[in-house]
C-alpha cells in the first residue's frame, strides 16, 4: 500500500493541515468535530478561540483505537477496559485519570481526560493517516463538536460551513466532508468516581447497555438547574445546543391550542400521526419526525438548523416517546428549549 500523500486526497490534505497546527473539521458517527493535534497546545488553544468556548471546558481526545489510551490516561479502571472492548469504536466517551501527556489546554486543568474512539470511517482514516505521518499510532485529535459555543452541534458538513465557516472567510482551516452523521447526537459520556460508573451526558449508548456489559449498576450525574454552573461538562449546562429562536416542548394534547394562539409562522416537529391532527394553515409549517428514537436523533439537529435558518419564529416539538431510548433526545430538546423566552411573550395575548 502506498503511503505517498496524494494532493487530491482530502484525508491527506487534512493531515497536512493538522501537521501545521491547523484546525480540521471532520465527521464522526455522532456529530462533526473540530480537531487539532492534542500534542500542540497552540493548535488546541485555537479550537477554543474558534468556538468562543471558555478555556476551562475540557476537550475530548479522539484516538484510533484502545491501544492509544495508555498514552493519555493512567490508572485505567477495569470497567473502562470492558466498555472499550464492547463499545469502541463507537459513540462512548470515557473520562479517565489523565497522564502527563494530556496537557492542561486539553483537560481545562482538571486531573481527568475524556477519550473516545470514533467509528466513522473518515475519522478512522484521518486518525490512522495522521498517526502514520507523525510516526506515532497513539496520536490524538482534541475535538469538541464543530459549532460555536452554545449553539447546535453539526450533524452534516453544511452545518459547519454555515456556523464556524471555512477559511479564508471562516474559522476552520479544512473541512473533511463525510456526509451526514449516522447517530446525529453527541456521544454518551461516562466517568468512574470511586469504583462507580456514572453517566455525565446521555447518548445513543444507553445506561442499561453499559450496566449489562459491566454487570454493575450505572448512576447518573445530577443535571444542574438553570442557576447551576457546572464547567466540567458544558453540554450539561442549560440553554446549550440551542437554536437562536424559541423552541418549546409540548404534549400532543396541548399542541392544537398552542398552534392556534402562538405567533406565526410556527414550525411543528412531530410524528405524522400527530401532524395529521392539525389543519393545514398558511403560517403553520409541519416537519414530520420519525417515531423511532434512532432516526429521530439522527435527524434532530438538521431539523433545528433548518428551523434556525427558516422563517418560523417558534418551534413546537412533540416528543414521540418517553422510554429510556428517548432519554438522550429529550435531554437535548430540554436544553434547546431552556434558553427560550417565557412562552407568554410568544402568544397573541393582550396582556
Ligand atoms: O460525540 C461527541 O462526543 C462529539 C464528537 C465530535 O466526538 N464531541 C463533543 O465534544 O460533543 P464537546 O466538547 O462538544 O462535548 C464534550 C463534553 C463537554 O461538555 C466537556 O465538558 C466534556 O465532554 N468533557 C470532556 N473532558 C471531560 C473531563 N475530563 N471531565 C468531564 N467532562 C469532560
Ligand atoms: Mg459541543
Amino acid at each position: 500500500m502506498s503511503t505517498e500523500p496524494s494532493a487530491d486526497d482530502p484525508v491527506e490534505q487534512a493531515v497536512s493541515v493538522l501537521s501545521a497546527a491547523g484546525l480540521v473539521a471532520f465527521p464522526t458517527e455522532t456529530v462533526y468535530g473540530l480537531g487539532a493535534d492534542a500534542d500542540m497546545p497552540s493548535a488546541v488553544r485555537a479550537i477554543f478561540a474558534a468556538k468562543g468556548r471558555p478555556v476551562d471546558h475540557p476537550l475530548i481526545l479522539h484516538v484510533a483505537d484502545a491501544n492509544a489510551v495508555t498514552a493519555w490516561a493512567s490508572n485505567i479502571p477495569p470497567q473502562a477496559v470492558k466498555l472499550m472492548a464492547q463499545f469502541w469504536p463507537g459513540p462512548l466517551t470515557l473520562v479517565l485519570p489523565r497522564s502527563s501527556r494530556a496537557s492542561n489546554e486539553v483537560t481545562g486543568g482538571q486531573n481527568t481526560v475524556g477519550l473516545r474512539c470514533p467509528s466513522h470511517p473518515w475519522a478512522q482514516r484521518l486518525l490512522r493517516a495522521y498517526g502514520a505521518a507523525r510516526g506515532d499510532a497513539a496520536v490524538a485529535l482534541a475535538a469538541p463538536s464543530a459549532n460555536s459555543y452554545g449553539r447546535i452541534s453539526p450533524s452534516q458538513a453544511d452545518h459547519v460551513r454555515a456556523d464556524l465557516g471555512v477559511k479564508p472567510e471562516g474559522k476552520v482551516d479544512f473541512l473533511l466532508d463525510g456526509g451526514p452523521c449516522d447517530f446525529g447526537i453527541e456521544s454518551t459520556i461516562v466517568d468512574f468516581p470511586d469504583g462507580q460508573v456514572r453517566i455525565l451526558r446521555p447518548g445513543s449508548i444507553r445506561a442499561e447497555q453499559l450496566a449489562e456489559c459491566l454487570g454493575q449498576a450505572v448512576s447518573w450525574a445530577a443535571t444542574p438547574g438553570p442557576a447551576g454552573h457546572e464547567p466540567r461538562v458544558s453540554g450539561r449546562l442549560f440553554a446549550h445546543y440551542a437554536p437562536r429562536k424559541p423552541l418549546r416542548l409540548v404534549t400532543a394534547e396541548a399542541l392544537r391550542g398552542m398552534v392556534d394562539t402562538c405567533e406565526h409562522p410556527v414550525q411543528v416537529l412531530a410524528i405524522p400521526e400527530v401532524l395529521d391532527t392539525l389543519a393545514t394553515a398558511p403560517g403553520v409549517l409541519l416537519t414530520p419526525a420519525s417515531p423511532e428514537s434512532g432516526p429521530y436523533a439522527r435527524d434532530l439537529y438538521r431539523h433545528l438548523h433548518e428551523f434556525d435558518r427558516g422563517d418560523a419564529r417558534l418551534m413546537l416539538v412533540v416528543l414521540p416517546g418517553s422510554g429510556p431510548e428517548w432519554l438522550a433526545v429529550t435531554d437535548r430538546l430540554l436544553k434547546a428549549s431552556a434558553g427560550s423566552a417565557p412562552l407568554k411573550t410568544q402568544l397573541h395575548s393582550q396582556q
